[in-house]
């Protein structure tokens, strides 16, 4: 089977978006504390690039969920298989995720973070495909809008792979 890409956002608008993100969230919180959660894997380079351009006072966790099989469509299933190490009571907590799709890993995790009782309870995604949800969620940050197409790239993968690729691309099979 072979598989093809199709470049959909390049490395530097990647990286003027993830500046602006940046610039925007450390405005919002002032000099507060913000915990940034991580969803493994697909947000590790983002979460990279984000950390650096919000600044300031920051700690980072991360959370791993499971509803995806290794192909293309969700299973709506939300597990959590890596639990956060620190304790949120109180604290400004901003879930940062490479891309909201159907909107089920996300409802899971607010629903669930929000019973440890933080501060505040926000979410910054680089992607969003609008078209693909299938529940209402609040999303506080959203990088791009993107078309209802499989993407991989900038930690996004298909099979675990491509998440190396420097910029997101369309993943066309056949
Ligand atoms: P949701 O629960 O349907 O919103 O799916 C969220 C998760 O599915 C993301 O964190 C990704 O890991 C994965 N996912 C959804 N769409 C894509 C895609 O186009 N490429 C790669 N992974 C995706
Ligand atoms: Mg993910």
């Amino acid at each position: 089977m072979s598989a093809h890409l199709e470049s959909l956002i390049s490395a530097d608008l990647i990286a003027a978006k993830t500046d602006e993100l940046g610039r925007r969230i450390r405005a919002d919180y002032d000099d507060h504390q913000i915990i940034l959660v991580g969803i493994l894997k697909g947000s590790f380079i983002f979460l990279a690039d984000l950390a650096r351009a919000i600044g300031g006072d920051l700690e980072i966790d991360f959370a791993q969920t499971s509803s995806y099989s290794s192909g293309k469509s969700s299973s709506g299933v939300v597990q959590i298989r890596k639990d956060l190490d620190i304790n949120i009571e109180g604290k400004h907590v901003l879930i940062v995720e490479d891309i909201v799709d159907t909107g089920a890993t996300l409802t899971h995790l607010r629903e669930l973070l929000s019973t440890r009782k933080p501060e505040t309870l926000k979410v910054c995604t680089l992607l969003s495909k609008p078209a693909a949800r299938k529940v209402k969620i609040p999303v506080e940050y959203v990088g791009f809008e993107i078309p209802n197409e499989f993407v991989v790239g900038y930690g996004l993968d298909h099979g675990e792979r491509y998440r190396n690729l420097p910029y997101i691309a369309i993943l066309r099979e056949g």
